[in-house]
């Protein structure tokens, strides 16, 4: 008795078929629903004798699996159609797909690379855990330099020293090491210092470096190439100024100041009135840093110099908090798409 009634169920959900998603409900709740008949069926499963019970208890399970199956797949089958109804709408609106931007940190040392790519510096790069030597020793930092210490530097060890690097400098060395005269190489990437995090300093920014070596490398050479730079990155009105100034690596050295571009020069408030901004350090390489690394001094020179990337993206964009570049702030990442 139960098995005929089993085996009757099984052929109409077979059989059946649906066009709407009422009618495939209706069916469920005959079949499946409080007074379904497969529902009747497990409540009579009592009256089933002892020696039967394995049997009819085992097709009845196939039974409500089949009918659950069934309903599933014509429910599937209706809304794949009518998705397929709605793609060929062609007058419905298109769904806008939004594109990613880059980081304008990103486009900013894309573009400092690309300058420089340009008059035949060639990318290089070096780990962000460094050692002593690479970030200070080979550089001609003194044992007791202010730099060192560990309110500036995030050391990972103590003896032998393993730290995360402050500057990108310490790419020079490593390019030094591996490479023979002439060398002309620009080291993007990221350094930490232990710094607390305001408008103006971060624990964690970036840089540029740039290195240049071979016969007859001099302090003009390097002048004309950074102004290059200043009328590539700011504009054909720019113009620098070189300060004297004091790095271990570099002898003589000095920091770069490039006119303001918002104001043209004559002062405002983001220049503080003196119509220059300070852009980044440079010099010649010591010829203890070209010892250090096998170059003989007396027949290579070198410059150097080094920027920090976030500081000329906040005097492109005119970027007044330096913190922006790392909340990951959806509302100001959105204002560089469209650049590459
Ligand atoms: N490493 C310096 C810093 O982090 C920047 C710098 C100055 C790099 C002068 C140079 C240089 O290569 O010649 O402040």
């Amino acid at each position: 008795m139960m098995i005929d009634r089993i085996e009757a169920l099984l052929k109409d959900v077979e059989k059946f078929k649906a066009e709407s998603l009422d009618e495939i409900e209706s069916f469920r709740i005959q079949l499946l629903g409080k007074k379904g008949k497969i529902t009747d069926l497990f409540k009579d499963f009592k009256t089933v004798p002892n020696d039967q019970k394995r049997e009819v208890g085992q097709k009845i399970n196939l039974l409500k699996n089949a009918a659950a199956d069934k309903i599933e797949a014509i429910k599937q089958k209706l809304s794949a159609s009518r998705e397929v109804t709605i793609g060929n709408d062609l007058s419905l609106p298109g769904e806008p797909k939004n594109l990613g931007s880059r980081h304008p940190i990103s486009l900013v040392r894309n573009e400092i690379s690309e300058i420089f790519n340009r008059i035949g510096f060639i990318i290089s790069e070096g780990p962000e855990i460094e050692d002593d030597w690479h970030v200070f020793s080979a550089l001609n930092f003194p044992e007791e330099h202010p730099a060192r210490d560990m309110q500036d530097t995030f050391f990972i060890e103590k003896n032998p020293d393993i730290l995360l690097r402050t500057h990108t400098s310490s790419v020079q060395v490593r390019v030094m090491d591996h490479q023979k005269p002439p060398i002309r190489t620009l080291s993007p990437g990221r350094v930490f210092r232990n710094e607390a995090i305001s408008a103006r300093a971060h624990c964690i920014f970036h840089q540029v470096e740039g290195l240049y070596i071979d016969k007859d490398v001099s302090f003009a050479d390097l002048k004309q190439t950074l102004l290059y730079f200043a009328k590539e990155f700011f504009g054909e009105q720019a113009e620098i100024r070189l300060r004297p100034s004091y790095f271990p690596f570099t002898e003589p050295s000095a920091e770069v100041d490039v006119s303001c571009s918002l104001c043209g020069g004559k002062g405002c408030n983001v220049c503080k009135y003196t119509g220059w901004l300070e852009i980044l350090g440079c010099g010649m390489v010591d010829p203890n840093v070209l010892e250090s690394s096998g170059i003989d001094s007396k027949i290579y020179s070198g410059y150097a110099f080094g920027m920090g990337i976030e500081r000329i993206a906040m005097l492109k964009y005119g970027i007044k908090d330096l913190r922006l570049f790392f909340e990951n702030d959806q509302r100001f990442l959105e204002q560089f798409s469209g650049n590459y």
